[in-house]
């Protein structure tokens, strides 16, 4: 049996195959995703030549530390893939991502990428999404006005992230309101719906943009679905 981490490192590692000499990717951000950039890091290292767009400052930190090219969504036309993780998964593979707070860029990179490939452990699926609260990130100015429209679409509760005790501040200097809607039977229109709220940045819903989802599962297996 593998615990957690080891999941999400095995996972990585299957998942850093998909990236070959030449190519031009997309970096997600988070757990799983930092050990795909290990042993990213360590192929660059053997000879491997690829560059990448990151999706947070995180990533772009650690895989600048690890030695990685990186370029910018700007300087790109198309990406071949990006790999990133998420929070929830169903079996449509539509996600929540956001957990991280790198929604926003997480969104744009994969959009232009002709492949999106997930990395997650089996704990992440789910057969409806919605017990993680949905990340959605916001304008500071006017999260309260954001607040009182989701709590009239079916929301439970939601609250402003926090860290150290202050609001969480995004790459792009953004809130993130983490909604609890508990159980999301219609993502599509979910997603809409949260885009016609003024005040809303981007939300975590990842729906229909998932090409592949990679699982870790802890008793050793990683099966593949697209
Ligand atoms: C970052 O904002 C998120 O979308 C992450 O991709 C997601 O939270 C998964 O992260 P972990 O692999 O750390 O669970």
């Amino acid at each position: 049996m593998f615990n957690a981490e080891d999941t999400k490192k095995r996972v990585g590692a299957y998942a850093a195959d998909f990236i070959e000499n030449g190519m031009t990717v997309g970096l997600g951000t988070g757990s799983t995703v930092y050990w795909l950039l290990q042993t990213l890091g360590e192929r660059v290292q053997q000879g491997l030549q690829f560059s990448a767009v990151p999706t947070s400052r995180q990533t772009q930190t650690l895989a600048t530390e690890l030695g990685i090219t990186l370029t910018e969504l700007n300087a790109v036309n198309e990406l071949v893939l990006t790999i990133d993780g998420a929070d929830e998964v169903d079996a449509r593979l539509q996600l929540i991502k956001g957990g991280g707070g790198a929604l926003l860029q997480e969104k744009m990179v994969a959009a232009a990428s002709k492949q999106l490939i997930i990395i997650v452990d089996e704990n992440k699926m789910v057969d409806t999404l919605g017990k993680f609260p949905l990340p959605v990130e916001v304008i500071p100015s006017g999260w309260k006005q954001v607040h009182r429209k989701v709590m009239g679409m079916g929301c439970t509760k939601a609250a402003i992230r926090q860290k150290n005790e202050q609001a969480f501040i995004t790459d792009n200097g953004h809130y993130i309101l983490d909604c609890y809607f508990e159980q999301i039977t219609d993502p599509v229109n979910l997603n809409i719906a949260l885009h016609l709220v003024p005040g809303v940045v981007e939300t975590g819903l990842f729906n229909g943009m998932a090409d592949m989802v990679i699982t870790g599962h802890s008793d050793g297996r990683i099966d593949t679905k697209s």
